[in-house]
């Protein structure tokens, strides 16, 4: 068993033309379960209570050390000396349309890295929808919630 006829990684090889054992995956090669995430990411999920709640569990384990609980930019590894990212209450991330943030979830932006391979397409429409929720709260007005009038201090 310790001993075994393989090669290992990015070893020369003679059995190929190009002289090596890792091979490049051949043209138009699919991933296992691709097309499925494919169709998640292209389809937004219903916004339910459900949706809501994985979204902000999700939100608070993956995004909330940079950008902050409440989404401000000011999470712990930025209180380290992490690069700052915006904020998502600003004008041009409250005007940003839903798949803004999924995109980014699945590609990175500039120093962010991509959170494709930790958070799976339904998650990250889920994590879009939390923002969003962060994002009205922040701008929330009495008009907002109407029978909350009278009962404020
Ligand atoms: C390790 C820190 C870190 C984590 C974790 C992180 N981000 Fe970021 N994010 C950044 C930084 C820094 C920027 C600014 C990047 C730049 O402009 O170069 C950024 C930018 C963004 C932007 C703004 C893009 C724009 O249009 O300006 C969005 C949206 C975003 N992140 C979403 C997320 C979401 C959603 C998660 C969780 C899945 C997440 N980020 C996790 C550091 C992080």
């Amino acid at each position: 068993m310790f001993q075994q006829k393989r090669f290992d990684t990015y070893e020369p090889s003679t059995i190929w033309r190009d002289g090596t054992a890792a091979q490049p995956l051949p043209a138009g090669t699919v991933a296992q379960g691709d097309l499925a995430r494919d169709a998640a990411l292209a389809d937004p999920p219903d916004v339910t209570p459900a949706l809501l709640k994985l979204g902000r569990d999700r939100y608070d384990v993956f995004c909330s050390p940079c950008h902050g609980y409440d989404g401000d930019g000011h999470g712990m590894i930025v209180e380290r000396g992490f690069p700052p990212p915006p904020s998502y209450h600003s004008g041009r991330l409250r005007a940003a349309p839903a798949r803004h943030f999924v995109d980014v979830i699945t590609n990175g932006y500039g120093v962010m890295y991509s959170y494709a391979a930790r958070v799976p397409p339904r998650e990250r429409w889920a994590v879009a929808a939390y923002i969003r929720a962060l994002q009205l709260s922040h701008h929330a007005t009495l008009a907002d919630a109407p029978e909350a009038r009278g009962r404020l201090p």
